[in-house]
This record gives C-alpha cells, structure tokens and sequence, in this order.
C-alpha cells in the first residue's frame, strides 16, 4: 500500500478521485462518462478530483518509451494516479480493446503503486457487442496492478449519449447502481487504510519515546 494516498493523514475523508479517459477524441462520450460518474460519486463523497484525458495529455508522451524520459507534466499526472483514493478509469472500445495510448500510460506506473487502490472501470463503445471489455480488458490490466477492482463496471454504447452528454435513463440508473454498489467497499478500503495509518503513526511515536 502506498503512503502517499490523502486518506493515510489521520483526520482526512477528502477523496482523492482521479479519472482517466482513454479517448483520442474531444469532445467525447468516455470522457462524458467518467465526468458523469465522479460527478454522481460527488453527492456520496467528499471528493478532490481529477481528470487526465488522453486527447489532450498524449501527444506529449505517445512517443516516450521510459518513463524517465517524460515531460514534467506527464510524470506529475502519472503522479497523480499513484496516489489516488480512487481511480474511475474508462476507454473506448478500440479493436475490441482499450486505447493504445490507455494501455501506454499504464504501462508507465509504477508496478505495485496502485496495491489495494479501489478502481472503477468503464467503457464505450459503437454496440452493446463489447461490453465484457470490462471483464476481459481492463479487470485483467488492473488485476496485474493488484488492484481492487470494483465488481460493477459501467458500459456504455453510442445510442446512451445526446450531444456527447450522458443522456440514456438506463445509463444513469446503470451508474447509479454501480456506485450504491461500490461505496461500502470504497469507505471499508478507506477505513482499513485510515486505521494502517494510525497504527503505523503509533509504532513511529513508540520507537521515538523507546530512543
Ligand atoms: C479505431 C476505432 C476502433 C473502434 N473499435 C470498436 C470496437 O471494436 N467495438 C466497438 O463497439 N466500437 C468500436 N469503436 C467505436 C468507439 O468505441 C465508440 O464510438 C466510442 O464510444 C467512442 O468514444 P469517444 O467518443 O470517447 O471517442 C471504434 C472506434 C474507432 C475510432
């Protein structure tokens, strides 16, 4: 687990949400969607949230092949994801997958930076065809990151949108659902790392008074 997330503080229940958007284009329906979700997980949640869209953040890092060679403000977004509270991460379905550039930007992070990190996935896409994108895709991905993956993910086709807006009932009910389903394992995740925190913050006062 890192000792970086917000919730290790003592005291803190601002949630550091970060979104990130595999879309190549602007404007954009998984774009839309991720806004969507962290604003629903709003009302439920203090948050602090995020968001990396790759149409605006990849062309700065699409031709960097190691991580110490990326611009400043790529290291500071990959940052950013490392250290959140919660990940809401979506894609288009691109040839049945993620975005290369999705997969690019993960590929960057840290190993076992997101141990433990609750994560919601999401896609879009043309059909309704791909929508185990999710189970196939990206839980695998995230799996690997030994992540804690939420069990509902949220898949949303073409026809859900209206002027790149979240505008289908069933899209939002989907959402809904998703989230009223996420929330007690994203406050017990939370809870369990507020009381690590602490119980590390009282093993570091006893070795100091033990000096
Ligand atoms: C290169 C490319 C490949 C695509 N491949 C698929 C696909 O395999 N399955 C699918 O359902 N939709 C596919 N689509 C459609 C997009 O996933 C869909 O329109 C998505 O909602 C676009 O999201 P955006 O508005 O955020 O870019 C593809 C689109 C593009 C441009």
């Amino acid at each position: 687990m890192s000792s970086k997330r917000s919730l290790y503080r003592q005291g803190v229940t601002t949630f550091k949400i970060v979104g990130v958007s595999g879309s190549l284009t602007a404007p954009s329906r998984t774009t839309a969607l991720v806004e969507e979700i962290i604003r629903v997980l709003g009302e439920e949640l203090d948050v602090d949230a995020h968001i990396i869209r790759l149409s605006e953040l990849g062309p700065s890092f699409a031709g960097t092949l190691v991580r110490s060679e990326l611009p400043p403000l790529v290291e500071a977004e990959l940052q950013r994801v490392e250290s959140a509270d919660l990940l809401v991460v979506a894609s288009p379905v691109y040839r049945a997958s993620f975005t290369g550039l999705f997969k690019h930007l993960f590929d960057f992070v840290d190993q076992y930076a997101l141990v433990d990190t609750p994560i919601l996935l999401a896609a879009t896409g043309g059909t309704e065809r791909h929508a185990l994108i999710i189970e196939h895709q990206f839980r695998p991905l995230f799996s690997f990151f030994q992540s804690l993956t939420l069990p509902l993910g949220v898949y949303a086709h073409d026809s859900d949108f209206t002027d790149y807006l979240v505008s289908s009932p069933a899209l939002a009910d989907r959402i809904r659902k998703v989230i009223e389903r996420s929330l007690p394992l994203i406050r017990s995740n939370a809870a369990e790392r507020e009381s690590i925190a602490r119980a590390l913050d009282g093993g570091l006062v006893a070795a100091a008074v033990s000096r």
